[in-house]
């Protein structure tokens, strides 16, 4: 048996966790364990495919990243191909990373990545392709399984980032608005604005209306509490409007999500007539070492897949349905963006210690 691992779209701490435990697993079985470099696009060049040993997997458990590197503009659907006079064009290559898969003689890819990654295996999977997936995504915005490993290292990184903004904001008598990630869903937003105690937290989820969260600053400037922190996620979406994006016409898709603190602030501050300030978490959320609870989720998950080989499950995911670990269809898991119940416990709590949402 040979099985190759790749990891793609955006980084999350614990990949390496994940790329070890199914490495020790499959060799405990007597497999042999390939690792394809920067997503797909590692199996059509040169030192693409790298053996992974047991010494190669030695001593990453706690590194963030990944050693096989990662890449989210590999869909082997849409791969990008430059044409002579420097045009790109999206070709469709998906055949040819099945016979290339089968070239190399790997029997089943193990594919860890986040929704658009295990898009792409799904679909790999429907044209014959065994392969088992990994949710990996600090977005946590990943259905079939209760938490995606990288989300709690991310809220951890942001929950310290906030809490020194605190300081700062006190010394000055500032708001400060800080804008996190998650894409469309306020998972991250939430659980660090939760933990950082924050005034106001604003999610997709939720559309805000900045009048309220004037009135929120104001209430705390009333109190004696001369400082407001507002935590925003990045796909917050005001009442009746849009969530906001950078344009830049070379971007793939034109347009990336972002802006929305600077956006805040700068209309706070008319509003409410105090000095306010604005910051981007953005990739220092993704970076870093995972911490304990993502490299337990990310060791388990490593070797569910391997099970889920050995058992000719494929075309399947790896998913936290606590206490356990199971496989669940690939399709299934991607079929459902997973965003924040409004009834959610946090935004229960939050609301009754008198977290503003913006409504
Ligand atoms: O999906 C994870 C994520 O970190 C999102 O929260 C964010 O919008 C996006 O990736 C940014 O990705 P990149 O800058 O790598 O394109």
């Amino acid at each position: 048996m040979r099985i190759a691992i790749n990891t793609g779209g955006g980084d999350a701490p614990g990949l390496n966790a994940v790329i070890r435990a199914a490495v020790l697993a499959a060799q405990g079985r007597g497999w042999d364990v390939v690792g394809i470099r920067r997503g797909y696009s590692g199996l059509f060049k040169p030192h693409g495919i790298v053996p992974l040993t047991e010494r190669a997997v030695s001593g990453i458990t706690h590194m963030g990243g990944t050693i096989l590197g990662t890449s989210n503009r590999g869909n082997p659907f849409s791969f990008p191909v430059e044409r002579s006079g420097g045009t790109v064009e999206m070709v469709d290559r998906s055949d040819q990373v099945i016979s290339r898969i089968e070239e190399l003689g790997i029997d089943c890819l193990i594919a860890v990545g986040g929704d658009g990654s295990l898009r792409i295996a799904a679909e790999l999977a429907n044209k014959g392709l065994k392969v088992v997936g990994v949710p990996k995504t600090i977005d946590n915005d990943l259905d079939a399984t209760a938490v995606t490993f990288g989300f709690h290292t991310a809220v951890q990184t942001a929950t310290d980032a906030i809490g020194k903004l605190h300081s700062t904001a006190e010394a000055h008598q500032r708001v400060m608005v800080v804008e996190l990630m998650g894409r469309h869903a306020g998972w991250i937003a939430l659980f660090a604005g939760f933990a950082s105690t924050a005034d106001v937290i604003l999610i997709p989820e939720i559309p805000y209306d900045l009048a309220r969260v004037a009135e929120k600053i104001g209430e705390r400037w009333a109190e004696g509490s001369e400082f407001a922190i507002i935590v925003v996620a990045e796909g917050a979406v005001p009442k009746g409007g849009e969530a906001s994006y950078l344009e830049k016409p070379a971007l793939s898709g034109g347009r990336r999500l972002g802006g929305v603190a600077k956006m805040i602030a700068w209309q706070l501050e008319e509003l409410t007539g105090h000095e306010t300030r604005s910051l981007v978490l953005g990739h220092l959320q993704r970076g870093g070492e995972p911490i304990a609870f993502d490299r337990i989720l990310s060791l388990s998950f490593g070797t569910a897949a391997v099970e889920l080989i050995a058992k000719g499950q494929f075309g399947c995911m790896v998913a936290l349905d606590p206490p356990r670990v199971r496989g669940v269809p690939l399709a299934q898991a991607v079929s459902k963006l997973k965003t924040v119940p409004l009834d959610h416990e946090l935004i229960l709590s939050a609301r009754a210690m008198g977290i503003s949402f913006g409504d």
